[in-house]
């Protein structure tokens, strides 16, 4: 079956509905409200823990199996390419859960240094407080990461590519040395998405989606979601579980409506983002595009070799610029909104500083980065609003 494909039928089995009410032919999962879940007969609730160990996802409680939630996890494991999933409330959620799960006091974590701000706030911050040490490696070490591997080390922690900078990672050669090492390598690959690159395909052991992004793609849900091998599995439910992380129905449908149409989204996010890359690499007022698959861009080669596509953000370096030539730009566009959170139909764009936050490597640029979301709008459009954009810095650089 190809990928495509795999958006729509994944986790959908209405012959084999283990909703005892059935559907009425709905083809969506019904939104349960649900904390309780009831018995029927004491008989039936005697014989929960014999059910619960055939089938370790029986619907038990709000939190622990609920039949929407399921439906999320199922479909996600499967288009992932992974054995199961654990839905949290929001991405940061989900990483904070996976590294957790991992990790104990005396251990050791490898971390990209383009790592998610946030990813390493958590973990400098309560991975640090429960004694765990934490280094960051550049994210271009490639088998190299073998040399800051340490006997105590049971993760690394990978995101390609990475936010803000888009530096590709080499997860096989990094999955090999992590593994010769006895530990687990954990990616987020909430930029490519499943569609554009399989994780457990590439020695990924668990793979972290925020789903906030392309999975719900319309700006209006929180959701994280962990995918992981068989073995990783045990581990990562029991935090979950224990933590008592959950994901409510609510957001658990609009995640799993969004996942549908995600593999016809995510090629125009891919066709207006490059559009829009290409025309910005001509522009006299850029220095420098951050974009995968941009022939020139660092780890191009690693994108082809290990990508099937890219989504719709990337980074550009302007010239330098004085801040009034920068807001009139910004502040003017039309169609980019100023903001953070992306994978969302409309397109965005914010300015960032990656010098704030490495420690692992130097970030030397010369003029302001401004991150892009290019959305679903005609492309046309946002070439001329840009266009008109550069005009109006312009007027205000000389
Ligand atoms: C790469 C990446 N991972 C994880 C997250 C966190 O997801 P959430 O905002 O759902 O907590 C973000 C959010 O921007 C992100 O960009």
């Amino acid at each position: 079956m190809k990928q495509k494909t795999r958006f729509i039928t994944a986790g959908r089995d209405p012959a084999t509905n283990p909703d005892p009410l059935g559907r009425h032919g709905v083809v969506n999962p019904p939104v349960y409200h649900a904390s309780t879940i009831v018995y029927p007969s004491l008989a039936e609730f005697r014989a929960l823990p014999e059910r619960r160990q055939r089938d370790e996802q029986q619907t038990f409680y709000g939190r622990v199996y609920h039949p929407t939630t399921l439906a999320l996890e199922r479909a996600v494991a499967d288009i992932e390419g992974g054995y199961r999933s654990f839905a949290f409330p929001s991405g940061l959620a989900a990483i904070a859960a996976a590294l957790q799960a991992f990790l104990s006091t005396g251990d050791h974590v490898l971390i990209a240094d383009s790592t998610y701000f946030p990813t390493r706030k958590f973990a400098d911050g309560v991975l640090g407080r429960l004694g765990v040490a934490v280094t960051y490696y550049d994210p271009t070490i490639g088998a190299g990461i073998a040399e800051l591997m340490r006997p105590e080390t049971r993760v690394v922690f990978a995101e390609s590519p990475g936010s803000l900078t888009f530096e590709l990672q080499d997860i096989p050669a990094i999955a090999a040395a992590a593994h010769a090492g006895g530990a687990v390598l954990m990616a987020d690959n909430t930029w490519a998405t499943a569609l554009y690159f399989r994780p457990f395909e590439h020695g990924v052991d668990v793979s972290i989606q925020a789903g906030t992004k392309y999975i719900v793609g319309h700006s209006d849900a929180m959701v994280g979601l962990v995918i992981t091998t068989r073995e990783a599995w045990p581990p990562l439910s029991e935090f979950g579980h224990l933590a008592g992380q959950c994901l409510g129905p609510d957001d658990a449908y609009l995640a799993l409506r969004g996942l549908r149409t995600l593999g016809a989204r995510l090629p125009r996010h891919y066709a207006n983002g490059l559009a829009v890359a290409e025309w910005l690499m001509a522009r006299p007022e850029v220095d420098r595009v951050l974009h995968p698959a941009l022939k020139h861009h660092p780890g191009h080669d690693l994108w082809r070799r290990d990508f099937s596509g890219a989504s719709g953000l990337f980074s550009v370096v302007l010239k330098a610029c004085p801040e009034a030539a920068l807001a009139a730009f910004i502040d003017g566009l039309e169609y980019f909104a100023l903001g953070g959170s992306w994978g969302g139909y409309e397109s965005l764009v914010l300015p960032a500083d990656p010098a704030k936050i490495r420690t692992a490597t130097t970030w030397q640029a010369a003029g302001q980065l401004v991150r892009f979301h290019i959305g679903l709008e005609d492309p046309r459009d946002l070439i001329d609003d840009l266009a008109a954009g550069f005009d109006r810095l312009r007027a205000l650089a000389r």
